[in-house]
């Protein structure tokens, strides 16, 4: 009797624990999660807490916090971090890369990494990533890359793309739509001073098609992608022809042999131009890069 008494209460408050997150352990996890999914409400420009960002919320890309498959999935973040960054040439913290998400992606200023803010956004990517083994990355972590076209993309044809299938929600001319009291975007804006700027990884892109093909328009999974490979090619060249804020990257790509095939400013340790780097045609360049990493070895 006394035992089924003992294993009534614990169930009875564990059951209290999930229904309504009193528990301080799970305040903090909901709060990093809401951060995530509205960090313009209390980081952006009118933001509550302190104004750091451009007013976008990390959800716009990490969707559903997070969590979405391929939607710049977060759920192998604990898993593989810390982890040794070519970019930056050190070792990144789960703490740094967030900070460079608000210097790059929400061109803002860093989150001092000893705030609640910082620890419950951790927190909750931590709680994200639990059942993942360390090390391994879990199915539909990050984004599902595209295989490379034969051709460059081509920014014109995706501007028939974008005024097709994305100005409906982006805008005519990018910028996106701001809710009515103008604290958050209904739309986040794709280009402008109020976007993600040139440092950031978006700016790039092969994640940006991969990205746009499973998630784009609004409402699409990798497993019913809207657009064409092409498609999501060319309107990832057209978008990031458009002008953004500029981020100083003097200091990273210490080693510019490690710069990824499509990375769109130079120095390169190869003899392709800055355009192929930017648009492609990709295959010539890692057809070379295969060759001078098995000559090395
Ligand atoms: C404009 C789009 C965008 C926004 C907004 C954004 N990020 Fe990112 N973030 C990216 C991209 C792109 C990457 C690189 C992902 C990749 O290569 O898999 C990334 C990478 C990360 C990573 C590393 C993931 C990994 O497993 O390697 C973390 C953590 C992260 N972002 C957190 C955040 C947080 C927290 C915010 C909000 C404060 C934020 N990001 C806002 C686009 C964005
Ligand atoms: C039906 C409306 C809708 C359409 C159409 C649409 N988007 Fe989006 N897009 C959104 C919303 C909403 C978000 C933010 C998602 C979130 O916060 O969960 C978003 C986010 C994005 C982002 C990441 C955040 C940013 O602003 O940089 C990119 C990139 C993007 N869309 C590109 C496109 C492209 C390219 C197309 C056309 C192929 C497109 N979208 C069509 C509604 C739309």
């Amino acid at each position: 009797m006394r035992v089924r008494l003992i294993i009534f209460f614990l169930l009875s408050g564990m059951i209290a624990r999930s229904q309504n997150a009193k528990h301080p352990a799970d305040k903090e996890l909901l709060y990093g999660k809401d951060l995530i999914a509205r960090t313009a409400y209390y980081l952006g420009p009118k933001g509550k807490v302190a104004a750091l960002t451009n007013g976008m919320n990390c959800q716009n890309c990490h969707n559903d916090a997070g969590a979405k498959f391929y939607g710049l999935n977060l759920m192998a973040t604990a898993a593989t971090y810390p982890q040794y960054m070519p970019r930056t040439g050190n070792v990144m913290s789960i703490a740094g890369r967030i900070n460079g998400c608000f210097q790059r992606s929400l061109n803002g200023k860093t989150l001092d990494t000893r705030s609640r803010e910082m620890k419950a956004m951790i927190t909750y990517i931590k709680w994200l990533g639990k059942d993942v083994p360390k090390g391994q990355k879990s199915a539909g972590s990050s984004v599902l890359k595209l295989a490379y076209m034969d051709k460059a993309a081509n920014p014109i044809k995706g501007k028939t793309v974008f005024i097709q299938k994305c100005q409906v929600c982006h805008g005519a001319t990018g910028v996106g739509l701001l809710s009515a009291d103008q604290t958050v975007y209904t739309y986040p804006p794709l280009w402008g001073k109020h976007s993600y700027n040139d440092g950031a990884g978006l700016y790039r892109i092969t994640t940006f098609a991969a990205f746009v093909k499973s998630n784009m328009p609004f409402g699409t999974t990798y497993k019913n992608p809207q657009l064409t490979d092409e498609e999501a090619w060319n309107v990832a060249a057209f978008v990031n022809s458009q002008p953004r804020p500029h981020f100083d990257q003097h200091k990273d790509w210490k080693d510019i042999s490690k710069k990824p095939i499509d990375f769109p400013f130079g120095p390169y340790a190869d003899q392709f131009s800055q355009s192929q780097h930017k648009f492609g045609p990709y295959k010539p360049i890692a057809y070379i890069q295969k060759k001078s990493i098995t000559k090395k070895a």
